[in-house]
């Protein structure tokens, strides 16, 4: 009924919209599938709800009840599969800490089908309540919420078979800061679905606001039972209502059930299915008299002798587990018992939020199927995202298929409590790789790709059952690490083009191995011509580049890209090169392989070639790592003359071939920009393969943008004219390298940590050319396995499997945006939609929204330029890398915001 003449009261204020009302504070009313914006009677503002949902078809229902008739405008949403969500702005106004939410639902056979529907209802991640429009028609839900987020997601969950969610209404008001937090412990992660709120001793209609401020609608006193026992009395006399958190309205306060004639006061109340229950019991000193009463719930006291003084308000809380009714008795020890206000809430759990780094890769991975999948919110809870399971919290399976994925990115990695990961048919190539980290998983399919090798990470996987690798393109011999998985029981490499005699180690009862299908396999050797010997499995990739300009061809100047047998006469036919452009013989030992002296030279273009007792000694025998990266880590080291050096050490398993690496070498002896760190030489000796750079003593922009991690410096805040100049140098440093080097070179790993600062704030590019690939000049890409570092990662990479210099622009862009944010790519706090920087700030940018600039830097630049430099960010790291403009282009947009914010700072100077 309350209803009903609610929305007559719209109904009839819809002409007043063109009134100037002003929101009352933080208040959001959305008039669900409405298409005019409108004031109500008690003059607060509605708005159509469409720009808080996507989706949902509109109609209004005209009923009647009683003797009046009114229209309802409902959104409803036909033959929908997944949650349908309301995001919700929460922190309009800050000084709440909780808010009340309250929804309407209206079936009312707008449909004619006459078949009111059920479906539940979420809010956040926790799902708190059933609707049933058989039961009731309308609707009302109403919950207490903690804003621990700017936004909540409020969502209608269809249910199989039970009709099409419908909604009419949503209310989102501001309560008193710290309100229903007395004794319910744990209030962050409990939300309060509300049973009853009672206006006790009052019997004409309910209140609300302007009554109630916060417009929780109180109800009269009358259909409670026993109900009958009393009249309220309603006697004011000032009262002191600052002691009570929620504060409730005096209107409220000043009427009491009082029993006069008795010495018991009852409330009864039915509450459903069992459940924990919060109860707020108001009592106020409104009669010249003090009474006292015992409280007694469901047959406990909770209070003795409960006294209530004159002229003041008090709450009593109270929870109660598992009870499906509530039996409140007042018994009389000193003059009559009396009751102010009753509230009754449900205690509803809100299920922890998986963890951030979890989120933002499934996010990351969601971009690279280049599919819609509706992740959104929480892979967990209210529901588990489509192809997604979990155990509580954690994401502990994912089944992608069907989809074009390319190769195992590093972001699968950080899904650590993977249990089950099933990516067949995903057309997967290359080697199977990050997923190392993977120590829970359980069960692994891979089958119905094109992977080629095996990988060096498969031993880590203790926990694996199940090992799905039918029908790849698998090569050579099955590696024997395989039978050191303790757990494995069923290993399928049925159709791959493995050969060879399986490892004795896989021999074993507990283990079922299929490997039909291939081109030989078997535990005996005597059943194939044993191929065994063959090595090809982990196969370095051998590279051979060719020169431009033939007329300049000299000394290594090759390079084509093969693998497997062709390895030996490649590395022969390579030293062949090598030693024919040798000019004097070594006397330092070089490293042997394969029965083959490797090559010596004093001196590479202007590279030194370094002894590893020289390097040891410059080291200090590697006494200080000044930085860790994927391929190992670098120390801090001086040269005999005096110079400082960062000495950059490969890990065994990321060591190239010989020949990959002496050409490497070469190529980046010849290297020199003044925005690119330079060789200074190498050492390959005694199985190391060493790097010597020169040494820049300002540390990274990563370290300035978020803090070193490595000392223990302070973050600096860089001013945006210096930001500027960084983004200028840094560019000038991939120009170089995408045009002015030859052959040319694709980076493959920008991101802040491998732009570096010298100590007059140059900033200056490394970490290129090395163990990547190097592009053939007249190539257009490159196709190689993926290092690139997440959140800096070209997505159109997902698709091609290609990296081209557009996807050092990408990265560059993703730069450009920390240098303008002044946060990570990834960042694991703040709001989902939050978590990835490109996703984040891309919206904003577009449409000039500069509020998301670094905090550091407002006020202190010219918008022009932060504009310029924004607009350019944007197209960098457009998902098309068609679209997204050249270094060079970049460069030339820097440089010209560098200058406005120059002619901004000399103006201001003036
Ligand atoms: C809902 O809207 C869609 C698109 O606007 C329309 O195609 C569909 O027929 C509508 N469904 C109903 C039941 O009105
Ligand atoms: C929040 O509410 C307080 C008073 O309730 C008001 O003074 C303040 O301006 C509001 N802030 C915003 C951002 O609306
Ligand atoms: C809804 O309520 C009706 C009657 O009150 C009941 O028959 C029906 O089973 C309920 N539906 C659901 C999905 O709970
Ligand atoms: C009940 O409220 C209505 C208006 O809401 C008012 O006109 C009427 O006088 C009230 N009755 C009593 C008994 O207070
Ligand atoms: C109300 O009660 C509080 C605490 O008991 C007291 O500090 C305050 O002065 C009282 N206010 C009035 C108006 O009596
Ligand atoms: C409620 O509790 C009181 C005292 O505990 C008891 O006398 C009374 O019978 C109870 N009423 C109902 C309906 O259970
Ligand atoms: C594999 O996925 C492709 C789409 O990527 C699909 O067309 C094909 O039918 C799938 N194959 C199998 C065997 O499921
Ligand atoms: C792996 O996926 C394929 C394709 O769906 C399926 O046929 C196979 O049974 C799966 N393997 C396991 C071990 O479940």
């Amino acid at each position: 009924m309350a209803l009903i003449c609610f929305w007559v009261s719209c109904f009839l204020c819809l002409e007043l919209s063109s009134l100037a009302f002003s929101n009352p504070d933080g208040f959001l009313s959305l008039s669900c599938g409405g298409t005019a914006d409108f004031v109500d009677s008690s003059a607060i503002p509605w708005v159509s709800d469409g720009d808080y949902i996507a989706t949902g078809n509109t109609t209004s229902v005209e009923y009647l009840e009683g003797t009046s008739s009114s229209s309802v405008p409902l959104r409803f949403f036909p033959n929908s599969g997944g949650r349908k969500c309301y995001r919700l702005p929460l922190a309009n106004n800050v000084s709440s800490s909780v808010v009340l939410l309250r929804a309407q639902f209206v079936y009312k056979n707008y449909d004619g089908l006459g078949k009111p529907p059920a479906f539940s209802v979420s809010l956040g991640t926790a799902i708190t309540s059933s609707v049933n429009l058989t039961a009731s028609d309308p609707w009302s839900e109403e919950f207490v919420w903690p804003v621990g987020k700017e936004t909540a997601s409020f969502c209608l969950l269809p249910i199989p078979g039970a009709g099409d969610p419908v909604i009419s209404s949503v209310e989102v008001r501001p309560l008193p800061r710290g309100a229903y937090q007395g004794g319910v412990g744990d209030f962050p992660f409990k939300s309060l679905r509300k049973a009853y709120r009672i206006n006790s001793g009052y019997t004409n209609g309910s209140l609300r606001y302007p009554v109630d401020p916060y417009d929780r609608i109180w109800d009269a006193d009358e259909n409670y039972n026993p109900f009958h026992v009393s009249s309220g009395f309603n006697v004011f006399l000032g009262l002191n209502t600052s002691t009570v958190a929620e504060d409730p309205p005096v209107s409220v306060l000043q009427t009491a059930r009082v029993l006069a004639r008795s010495d018991v006061l009852t409330y009864n109340l039915p509450l459903g299915v069992p459940a924990d229950y919060y109860i707020v019991l108001y009592f106020a000193g409104i009669l010249p008299v003090s009474p006292a009463f015992d409280v007694v719930v469901n047959g406990d006291m909770v209070e003795l002798d409960y006294s209530v003084q004159m002229g003041e308000a008090y709450a009593l809380y109270l929870t109660r587990k598992a009870i499906d009714n509530l039996n409140l008795t007042l018994r009389s020890t000193r003059f009559y018992p009396q009751i102010n206000g009753i509230e009754v809430y449900q205690i509803v759990d809100i299920p922890l939020e998986a963890s951030s780094t979890t989120v933002s890769a499934l996010q990351v991975i969601q971009q690279a199927t280049g599919l819609e999948l509706g992740w959104e919110d929480d892979p967990c809870s209210p529901s588990e995202w489509v192809h997604v399971g979990c155990e509580g919290s954690l994401v502990t399976s994912l089944e992608l298929s069907d989809v074009n994925l390319r190769a195992i990115s590093p972001t699968f990695g950080d899904l650590l409590d993977l249990k089950t990961l099933d990516l067949h048919n995903t057309s997967l190539a290359g080697e199977i790789q990050n997923l190392g980290s993977l120590q829970q998983l359980e069960t692994l399919n891979l089958s119905f790709n094109q992977l080629t090798s095996f990988g060096g990470e498969l031993g880590k996987l203790v926990g694996l059952q199940v090992l799905d690798l039918q029908n790849n393109s698998l090569e050579g011999v099955v590696p024997d690490r395989l039978g050191e998985l303790e757990n494995l029981h069923l290993l399928n490499l049925e159709n791959n083009k493995l050969q060879g005699t399986l490892p004795e180690s896989l021999n074993k009862e507990s283990l079922e191995v299929k490997a039909s299908g291939n081109i030989c396999v078997s535990f005996s050797a005597m059943t194939c011509n044993d191929a065994s010997s063959n090595p090809s499995i982990e196969t370095p990739q051998v590279t051979i580049f060719a020169k431009k300009n033939p007329e300049n061809r000299n000394h290594l100047a090759i390079i084509v890209g093969a693998a497997g047998g062709s390895l030996l006469a490649l590395l022969v036919i390579s030293v062949a090169l090598l030693l024919y452009t040798r000019k004097d013989r070594t006397e330092v030992p070089f490293e042997q392989r394969d029965g083959i002296d490797m090559i010596h030279m004093k001196s590479w273009n202007s590279a030194r070639v370094f002894s590893y007792k020289e390097i040891k000694s410059a080291t200090n025998n590697f006494k200080q790592v000044i930085g860790r990266g994927s391929f190992g880590s670098v120390y801090h080291g001086k040269l005999v003359d005096g110079k400082l050096v960062a000495v950059k050490v490969r890990f065994d398993r990321s060591q190239l071939g010989a020949e990959s690496f002496i050409n490497e070498v070469h190529l980046l002896s010849r290297i020199r920009h003044q925005n690119l760190v330079c060789l200074e030489g190498f050492c390959y000796e005694s199985k190391q393969q060493i790097l010597v750079y020169e040494y820049l003593p300002g540390g990274s922009l990563a370290d300035y943008l978020y803090g070193s991690k490595s000392s223990n410096s302070q973050k600096v805040s860089l001013s945006w004219i210096r930001r500027l100049k960084i983004a200028v140098d840094a560019a000038k440093g991939l120009e170089y390298l995408h045009n002015g080097s030859d052959p040319r070179i694709i980076h493959r790993d920008v991101k802040c940590s491998n732009i570096l600062l010298d100590k007059d704030m140059n900033a200056r590019v490394c970490d290129f050319g090395l163990s990547k690939q190097l592009v053939q000049s007249d190539a257009s890409h490159v196709t190689t396995v993926v290092k690139g570092t997440a959140g800096y990662l070209d997505p159109e990479y997902y698709s091609t499997q290609q990296l081209t210099e557009k996807s050092d622009v990408y990265s560059f862009g993703v730069v450009l945006l920390e240098l303008i944010c002044g946060r990570e790519p990834l960042c694991h706090t703040g709001t989902p939609d939050s978590f990835n920087l490109v996703l984040w700030a891309k919206p904003y940018l577009q449409a000039g929204a500069l509020e998301i600039v670094d905090d550091n830097l407002k006020g202190t630049f010219d918008v022009e330029s932060m504009r310029k430099a924004s607009m350019v960010a944007v197209r960098c790291v457009d998902r098309d890398a068609s679209e997204r403009p050249t270094i060079a282009q970049v460069l030339a947009e820097l440089k010209e915001a560098y200058s406005i914010q120059l002619a901004y700072l000399a103006s201001c100077d003036l």
